[in-house]
C-alpha cells in the first residue's frame, strides 16, 4: 500500500520533470543583459559613443547572463548561443531594430560566395580568424590556427579566406599599400593593432600617428576600388585586460588598465573610424569588458563565444554593407 503511494508519487515527479525538460525554450523571455562591474575602474573606462548609424549600432548588446539559451529562430537576436552563463550574447532593442540577427551558416555562405576575406593584425584577430572557420566549416582539421604566421583557406562556395599576421599598424599599412599598388582588394578586411606597441613600445601618442598612417593607406586602398564595390574594413578596439591573470612581469608593468584606455582613446582621436575615416569599429573592448574576469584565462584573450560574438556583430555589418552595394548598383542601373 505505502509502496504503491511511493510510486505514484515518483510517477507524478517524473512527470513533472519530463514536462519542464519538454517545455519549449522560446516561451522563455530572455531578461535585459547583465554586465559584471568592471575591477579597479572607477567607471567603464574610455567608452566608444554609438552614433545612430546602424552601423555603429550593431555593436550594441551585453552578455545576457542565464544558464541557457537555444539555437532557434525565435532566439536570432541572440548573437551566440549555448549552455553556459557567459555563452550568450544579445543584441540591443536599436540594434535588432537594424536587423541585428544571429547568422547562420549557410546565410554566411551565400553572402561569401566568390569572395575573399582576410583577417589581419595579432593574436586577438587569429582568435576572431578562428571562429570565421567555426562558423563556415565542422572539418576541425580546417580550424586549427595558432603562432605568429599566416594561413589560408579555401573553402566551399569559392569562399576563400586569409589570415596575416600582422600585429603593428603599419604592418597592416604596408599589407594596403601593397594591394593598392598591385590593384587587388578583397570583400572585407578585418583588422586589429594595439597590443604588440602597448606591451614593447608603450606609448599611446606613437600609436596614434602609426594609426595616422594606416589612416591614409586604407583611403586611398578604397579611392583605389570602383565605388560600386568598395571593400568594408574593420578595425577593433582594443580589448579589456585583466593583470591579474597575466603570465609575465612584463605584461603587468606595461598592459594596465589605464594603458587600454590611452589606446583606445587614441583610436578615437586618430579618426581612422568612420565617419572621419574608412574604418569601421567592431567594439572589442565592449565585448570583452561585459564579459569580464571569468571568459579570459591569461588576462588578454576571451572565450570562443566572445570571439564569436564578434564575427556574428562582423558577419551583419557585412551583410549590410552588401545590402547597400546591390542597391547603389539597382540605382546606377
Ligand atoms: C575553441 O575553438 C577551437 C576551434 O576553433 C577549439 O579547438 C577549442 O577547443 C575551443 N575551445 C573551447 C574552450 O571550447
Ligand atoms: C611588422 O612591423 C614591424 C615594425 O615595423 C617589423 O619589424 C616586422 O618585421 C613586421 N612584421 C611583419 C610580419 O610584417
Ligand atoms: C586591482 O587593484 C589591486 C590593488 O591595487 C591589485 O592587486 C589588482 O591586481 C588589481 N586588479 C586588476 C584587474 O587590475
Ligand atoms: C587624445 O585627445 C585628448 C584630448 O584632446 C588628449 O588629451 C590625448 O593626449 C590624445 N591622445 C591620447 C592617446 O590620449
Amino acid at each position: 500500500m505505502g509502496g504503491q503511494v511511493w510510486l505514484t508519487a515518483l510517477g507524478v515527479s517524473l512527470l513533472t520533470l519530463l514536462g519542464l525538460l519538454l517545455r519549449p525554450w522560446h516561451s522563455v523571455t530572455i531578461p535585459p543583459s547583465v554586465q559584471p562591474a568592471p575591477l579597479n575602474r572607477t567607471g567603464d573606462g574610455i567608452r566608444f559613443k554609438y552614433d545612430s548609424s546602424c552601423d555603429m549600432q550593431l555593436n550594441a548588446g551585453g552578455w545576457v547572463g542565464i544558464s541557457h539559451v537555444s539555437c532557434e529562430p525565435s532566439t536570432k537576436g541572440v548573437a551566440t548561443c549555448g549552455p553556459g552563463h557567459s555563452d550568450n550574447w544579445q543584441w540591443s532593442a536599436a540594434a535588432v531594430k537594424c536587423g541585428a540577427q544571429r547568422t547562420t551558416r549557410s546565410q554566411l555562405q551565400g553572402a561569401l560566395r566568390n569572395r575573399w576575406v582576410v583577417v589581419a593584425g595579432d593574436s586577438i584577430t587569429r582568435f576572431f580568424y578562428a571562429a570565421l572557420l567555426r562558423a563556415l566549416t565542422d572539418d576541425e582539421s580546417q580550424q586549427v590556427v595558432f603562432g605568429h604566421q599566416d594561413f589560408e583557406h579555401d573553402l566551399d562556395d569559392n569562399v576563400r579566406l586569409t589570415f596575416r599576421w600582422a600585429p603593428y599598424a603599419e604592418n597592416l599599412t604596408h599589407i594596403l599599400q601593397a594591394w593598392t599598388a598591385h590593384s587587388e582588394a578583397p570583400t572585407s578586411v578585418v583588422m586589429s593593432a594595439g597590443l604588440w606597441h602597448m606591451l614593447h613600445i608603450t606609448d599611446a601618442l606613437g600609436y596614434q600617428q602609426t594609426l595616422g598612417n594606416l589612416k591614409s593607406a586604407a583611403s586611398r586602398f578604397m579611392s583605389a576600388q570602383p565605388s560600386s564595390r568598395q571593400p568594408y574594413l574593420s578595425l577593433f578596439s582594443i580589448s579589456e585586460v585583466y593583470p591579474p591573470k597575466f603570465k609575465t612581469e612584463e605584461k603587468r608593468a606595461h598592459m594596465t588598465l589605464g594603458e587600454v584606455d590611452a589606446y583606445n582613446r587614441a583610436i578615437m582621436n586618430s579618426s581612422v573610424l568612420v565617419p572621419s575615416g574608412p574604418l569601421h569599429l567592431l567594439d572589442m573592448h565592449h565585448l570583452t569588458q561585459g564579459c569580464g574576469p571569468a571568459c579570459t584565462h591569461d588576462g588578454l584573450h576571451y572565450s570562443n563565444a566572445t570571439y564569436d560574438a564578434a564575427m556574428q556583430i562582423w558577419a551583419n555589418h557585412l551583410l549590410l554593407s552588401l545590402s547597400q552595394e546591390t542597391s547603389r548598383k539597382l540605382m546606377l542601373g
